[in-house]
């Protein structure tokens, strides 16, 4: 009786707001799909979704592009005078201390479907590392559990996970026994999703009972950590800093004295490292100051002609690639989430399988559906003060996205053997070439040995003399 009282008033919603269609097949299921299905569908902000489909799901909402854009300033690798030296070498000892404080955690955004890379299971459990074939997952483990045997601190980690990997993650960091890391000091918590929609706008079904959902973005998870209790958690132990980087970069410097030090120095509430983008078209965000603001315009929406500008000295006027490394205050992610707030959508058309009105299962050979996602760099606008850090691509940021190519497996391990060569040659030793002056072996540090270039020097009499062909572990 109850059922169908509901059932009757969110027929008459369903059709004020376009999305009948989500119980033409309510004949065909029992009395436990019907009140499954009813339950998602109460979920649904149906005046919000009116707002999409018009938005964002039937138009691509354009960007709206101030006039007034200039490139952004930013922080080089080094240090360009006396001045900045000085700030410098304070900002990596004041990042440093408050690593040693507990005021720093890692976050990892490990909710994406890694579709291009089309591993079976979460991309953090991907086997990346050149010789030890480390997954993702155990070289931040590695490098979590040195930066708090380092700086003799407790250095906790917040994985974010989806629906759809979540009950995996748990048992992949379960079954390797949370990669030698105190259980108590790893939190994984899930992000929200987003219903898909048919181009035309109709909400997909998954099933005759289940509405077709995908994670939010990454920019989710900015509602995830304060929903999931991690930002209470996280004001328990004392954090004031999140680190946030992506599953799929095993270069990620996760506790860097110096990029940490300059934020809270400048008294910044989100902040970001860049990278010179190696093209004008480079698919990476960009950097801009709109109107004054600090903003990340993607590489779509830049204006052909700003992509392509040049100083006098022959370099992009709007050269810094955002590659998705902040660190990010907690308190702004409380601040944000006790206002309302929420984060621009954006569109992807993919290929969605989906249940038709005859109850049939369809799976496109086509793009059909609409997935919509917010992302993180459209918080940095939010922030009170941002900082930018630029850094060396090769030092810090090789994304494994896809199989082969660029940005692939490929040339993630190519970048980690290279990383490891030009450590161990500015400490003064010597790396085996080819005739093209390639490196020829395989080299793999584990995160315990060195965690940065420097740590190296401490531990020369460890390693061995290099030959051609060599696969060196260093641990
Ligand atoms: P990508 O944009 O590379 O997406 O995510 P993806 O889903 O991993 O891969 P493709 O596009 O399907 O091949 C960048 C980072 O953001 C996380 C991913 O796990 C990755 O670390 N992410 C993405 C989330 O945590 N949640 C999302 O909803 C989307």
């Amino acid at each position: 009786m109850r059922t169908q009282k509901i059932y009757e008033d969110i027929k008459k919603l369903l059709k004020e707001h376009h999305q009948s269609h989500l119980l033409t097949l309510w004949d065909q299921l029992d009395m436990a799909q019907r009140q499954n299905l009813l339950a998602q569908i109460r979920q649904l902000d149906l005046a919000k979704i009116d707002d999409w489909v018009a938005n964002c799901v039937k138009n691509s909402a354009s960007v709206a592009i101030s006039g007034d854009l200039v490139p952004a300033s930013f922080y080089s690798p080094c240090p360009a005078d006396p001045q900045q030296h000085r700030k410098y070498a304070g900002a990596v000892e004041l990042g440093r201390e408050l690593i040693r404080q507990g005021k720093v955690a890692a976050f990892v955004v490990a909710g994406g479907q890694g579709t291009r890379l089309g591993f079976d299971g979460p991309k953090g459990n991907f086997p990346i590392s050149p010789v030890k074939n480390k997954t993702l997952f155990q070289i931040f483990a590695e490098s979590v559990a040195a930066a708090s045997l380092k700086y003799q601190a407790i250095c906790p980690w917040y994985i974010m996970t989806s629906p759809l990997n979540h009950a995996e993650t748990i048992e992949i960091f379960c079954s390797n026994d949370y990669y030698g890391l105190d259980e108590e000091n790893v939190f994984i918590f899930q992000q929200g999703t987003l219903p898909n929609f048919s181009t035309d706008g109709k909400i997909l079904l998954a099933d005759k009972d289940r509405l077709s959902c995908s994670p939010d973005g990454h920019g989710g998870s900015l509602k995830a950590l304060y929903r999931s209790g991690a930002i209470e958690d996280m004001k328990r132990r004392g954090v004031e800093f999140i680190s946030y980087f992506q599953v799929d970069n095993p270069l990620i410097n996760i506790f860097d004295p110096l990029f940490i030090g300059l934020h809270a120095l400048d008294k910044a509430e989100m902040s970001s490292k860049a990278v010179i983008k190696n093209s004008p078209y480079e698919k990476v965000g960009n950097f801009c100051l709109a109107d004054g603001k600090l903003t990340v315009i993607e590489y779509s929406d830049l204006p052909d002609e700003l992509a392509e500008k040049r100083n006098p000295d022959g370099s992009l006027a709007f050269k810094l690639g955002s590659i998705a490394i902040h660190i990010i205050n907690r308190a702004f992610v409380e601040r944000l989430n006790t206002d309302v707030f929420s984060l621009p959508l954006h569109k992807a058309v993919k290929k969605i399988p989906y249940i038709d009105e005859h109850g049939k299962l369809v799976e496109p050979a086509e793009p059909n559906g609409v997935k919509l996602e917010s992302f993180i760099f459209d918080a940095v606008p939010l922030a009170s003060k941002s900082i930018i850090l630029q850094i060396l691509r090769s030092e810090e940021f090789a994304p494994t996205k896809n199989v082969a190519g660029i940005d692939s497996v490929e040339t993630t391990r190519r970048m980690i053997v290279a990383r490891a060569a030009a450590w161990l040659e500015s400490a003064g030793l010597s790396i085996p070439k080819k005739p093209d002056g390639s490196i020829d072996c395989v080299l793999e540090i584990a995160p315990g040995f060195a965690l940065e270039k420097d740590d190296i020097k401490a531990k020369l009499n460890r390693i061995p003399q290099i030959k051609p062909k060599d696969r060196i572990y260093l641990s």
